[in-house]
């Protein structure tokens, strides 16, 4: 039997955590022979409500859950961790500026690095999903010099799952036979949806879905703002935030990377920018990217047209911005 993997997710008694502990009990994150032990931290206020989460993982009996440890305190919650899943963060609140919103995320991140840095398993792998979801991993990064820069994500990959969705509802197509969206950029409205490159599978062989869509405006114009505006269309519906798809799509994330993707097939995610697509070095930004071995790769040489450009470097410059915004707030 396969030792169990410690998997820390923070922010657990939140939304998105209720929804992703037990999907990551159920092997839907490492696979299903996979033990687990959940690490869940939150803050104080939150601490009796994360007992709560801890008491339903125990009364749901999950094979695979070999443990569960539920605490307030950074240092027990990071100890051992493989994978990181970071949920927790502080959020906009009405009237507040985005510099106040960003500087308390900022001393957040610069905290729970150190934690990661000092007391994770060597070779942690650490997804970030709270918003700012790009520049909080920037500055994990930044704060956890000894975790190599490979290792730092941050999560695009419920807006490429909604742009395949968007895509099998236009063409009436099932969702699996949709392939290779990319998503460029900032997890924020600046984010470029692109299926340049994405393909249906049909009974004739792959099809590009630009010629099947064959509609242009639609493809530059609703489609692009559906995607960029999904989550507050969602958080307008619901009055929550879309914690049922952040929670799969995390999944499909981690488990992608660690189990690697399909051949022929790459997806999104945020990570260190090598410069690839003359996209500044030093940011987190998302890209296409295939995995094998427990290591993401950028796919290279694909074609960017002249619209793509202006939207790949629009969200560019967001992200720059962002950086010196966050910066501006460690000094
Ligand atoms: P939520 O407010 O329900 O949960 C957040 C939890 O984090 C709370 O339990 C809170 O107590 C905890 N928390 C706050 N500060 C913490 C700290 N220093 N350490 C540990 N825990 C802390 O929010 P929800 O809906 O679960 O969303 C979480 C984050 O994910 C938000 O920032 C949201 O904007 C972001 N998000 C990102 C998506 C993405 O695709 N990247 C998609 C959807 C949401």
């Amino acid at each position: 039997a396969k030792e169990p993997v410690r998997v820390l997710v923070t922010g657990a008694a939140g939304q998105i955590g209720y929804a992703l502990v037990p999907m990551i009990a159920r092997g839907i994150m490492l696979g299903p022979d996979q033990p687990v032990i959940l690490h869940m931290l939150d803050i104080p206020p939150a601490a009796e409500a994360l007992n709560g989460v801890k008491m339903e993982l125990v009364d749901a009996a999950f094979p695979l859950l070999k443990g569960v440890v539920a605490t307030t305190d950074a240092v027990e919650a990071c100890t051992g961790v493989s994978v990181a899943v970071m949920v927790g963060g502080f959020p906009r609140k009405e009237g507040m500026e985005r510099k106040d919103v960003m500087s308390k995320n900022v001393s957040i991140y610069k905290a729970q690095a150190s934690a990661l840095e000092k007391y994770a398993a060597p070779n942690c792998k650490v997804l970030v999903v709270a918003n700012p979801a790009n520049t909080n991993a920037l500055i994990l990064k930044e704060f956890a010099p000894s975790i190599p820069e490979k290792n730092i994500t941050c999560l695009t990959r419920l807006d490429h799952n909604r742009a395949l969705g968007q895509i099998s509802e236009r063409l009436n197509v099932q969702v699996s036979e949709v392939k290779n969206v990319i998503i460029w950029g900032n997890h924020s409205s600046t984010q470029y949806p692109d299926v340049t490159h994405a393909t249906i599978k049909t009974p004739e062989g792959e099809k590009p879905v630009p010629a099947l869509v064959n509609d242009d405006a639609w493809l530059k114009g609703e489609f692009i703002t559906t995607v960029q505006q999904r989550g507050a269309a969602i958080i307008k519906a619901r009055k929550l935030s879309s914690a049922l798809s952040a929670a799969s799509s995390a999944c499909d994330h981690i488990r992608d990377w660690v189990l690697g993707t399909a051949e022929g097939t790459w997806v999104s995610m945020g990570v260190y920018s090598d410069g690839s697509y003359n996209v500044p070095a030093g940011l987190i930004y998302s890209f296409p990217v295939t995995c094998s071995g427990g290591e993401w790769k950028i796919v290279q040489g694909l074609s960017i047209d002249e619209f793509s450009r202006g939207k790949l470097d629009a969200t560019a410059a967001e992200l720059a911005e962002e950086k010196a915004l966050a910066y501006s707030c460690l000094s």
